[in-house]
């Protein structure tokens, strides 16, 4: 019988110490993608060591690019040679979400691909409506037939779009693919959280023409499909792991140097952990978090970016669940996104959902028990609810953090959590 690893915690030190947060699943995955976008060698560091990166590896693999990955480096070496096979198949497509994001490149630099509709995490339908209607502004036709979607277009044009919610993904793979368009598109609405920024700087460095970077409308100028060039580049910090290690730290109680966070791109989410009594010190090099006796119950409600991002949303509930008072956290992203509330409960968590609202009561404190990860947020948040749970957190479906997290275990076993994976 093969028994898969799982992830053991029990309470103990106030952590301390410093940790380094590694480079964001969320930017990484569409950098590789733009690997497709011009011919030659690729340099991607600050790359982290997670599941996805393997995953979407293998994907752009199939499609024709050369990978190697020295982990120990944190780098990706991607050699583009031309010759793509413009099918991104159902078995690689269905293991994340981000495959999505060949569309706009192959579509704008080839004028045809055929993708499987994207899988991805278990939280609620996710549709990509926004993509294929803005790239049919763009001139793109669509069939979808046996599950794939294929597209063409001679060449695409330019076009005004504005973004019915401000999607990450839409936003993507029409900037992508707006770059080899004929002319000049527009995208109103548009979304702007860090990873696009660092999507954004990375086709400038290549040769794309784009202006208003990190606002909400962006404007691309259209060059011709082989004007890119190969680049190297630095994946930015992943904010959502360094708001693991804050809520980690903010919940022990303890004090930690948080190194390579970047307060800008985690502000609001900075003032809820300051409301809750945190200390959340801004650094040249990071953030400096002291974790106050006793947490503070608050409201929090999700939103696009600048806002309180959904992806923090397991740590903020983890943390009210032993926190004084009640607080209510309210999901505006995706509707199914409560799961995990369950696998808190088991913990002796008091939460009650109504729609999109969790109420959240603190506890005096939580008891350790087995519990399972629904996804990779709410994994990290079952393990932070573990480092206050009296006797042993046991969580299985570690795959689910593995896809996202870079040593989560080792990172704070080394700021003195009593952590193991069995
Ligand atoms: N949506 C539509 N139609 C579309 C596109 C999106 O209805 O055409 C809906 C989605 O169903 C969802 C909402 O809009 O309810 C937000 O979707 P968005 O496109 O903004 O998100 P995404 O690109 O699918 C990325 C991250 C998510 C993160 C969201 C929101 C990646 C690979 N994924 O997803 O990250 O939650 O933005 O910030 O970048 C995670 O890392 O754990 C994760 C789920």
């Amino acid at each position: 019988m093969v028994t898969l690893p799982r992830i053991r915690v029990r309470p103990g030190r106030k952590l301390s110490g410093s940790v380094d947060v590694p480079g964001a699943k969320n930017s990484v995955l569409k950098l590789m993608a733009a690997c497709l976008m011009a011919d030659g060698d690729f340099t991607l560091t600050n790359v982290p060591d997670i599941d996805d990166v393997a995953t979407m590896s293998d994907l752009l693999s199939a499609i024709g690019l050369d990978i190697r990955h020295d982990r120990t480096l944190g780098r990706l070496d991607i050699n583009n040679a031309g010759g793509l096979h413009l099918v991104a198949p159902y078995e690689l497509v269905e293991r994340i979400r981000a495959s999505i994001n060949v569309l706009g490149p192959l579509l704008g630099r080839f004028g045809e691909v055929r993708i499987a509709l994207p899988g991805g995490d278990d939280f609620g339908s996710r549709p990509i409506d926004m993509h294929l209607n803005g790239l049919t502004q763009m001139g793109a036709e669509f069939s979808i037939r046996h599950g794939d979607v294929h597209a063409f277009a001679d060449r695409l044009h330019g076009a005004d779009i504005t973004l019915d919610f401000p999607s990450v993904g839409a936003t993507e793979n029409l900037l992508t693919a707006a770059v080899f368009a004929k002319g000049t598109t527009t995208i109103d609405n548009a979304a702007r959280e860090p990873e696009i920024v660092d999507l954004c700087h990375m086709l400038v460095s290549m040769g794309a023409s784009i202006e208003g970077i990190g606002s909400t409308t962006v404007t691309v100028h259209g060059v011709e499909r082989d004007a890119l060039r190969p680049t190297s580049h630095a994946v930015v910090p992943d904010r959502v792991q360094a708001a693991t290690y804050i809520a980690a730290t903010a919940i022990t109680g303890g004090e930690v140097l948080v190194r390579h966070a970047i307060p800008e791109h985690m502000e609001m989410l900075l003032r809820r952990f300051d409301d809750m009594g945190v200390t959340v010190e801004p650094q040249h090099n990071g953030i400096l978090v002291v974790g106050p006796e006793k947490l503070k119950s608050i409201d929090v409600v999700t939103l696009p970016f600048p806002g309180v991002a959904t992806d923090y949303k397991p740590l903020v509930v983890a943390l009210l669940s032993v926190a004084d008072g009640v607080g209510i956290v309210t999901e505006n992203l995706y509707p199914g996104r409560f799961r995990y509330v369950d696998e808190l409960r088991r913990l002796g968590a008091n939460i009650r959902t109504d729609g999109h609202h969790a109420i959240v009561r603190g506890v005096p404190r939580l008891s350790g028990a087995p519990v399972r990860s629904p996804d990779i947020r709410a994994g990290a948040a079952l393990v932070v609810a573990g480092l206050v749970a009296e006797g042993e957190t046991v969580i299985s479906d570690v795959h689910h953090i593995d896809r996202g997290y870079d040593d989560l275990v080792g990172r704070l076993e080394s700021l003195g959590a009593d952590i193991a994976r069995i």
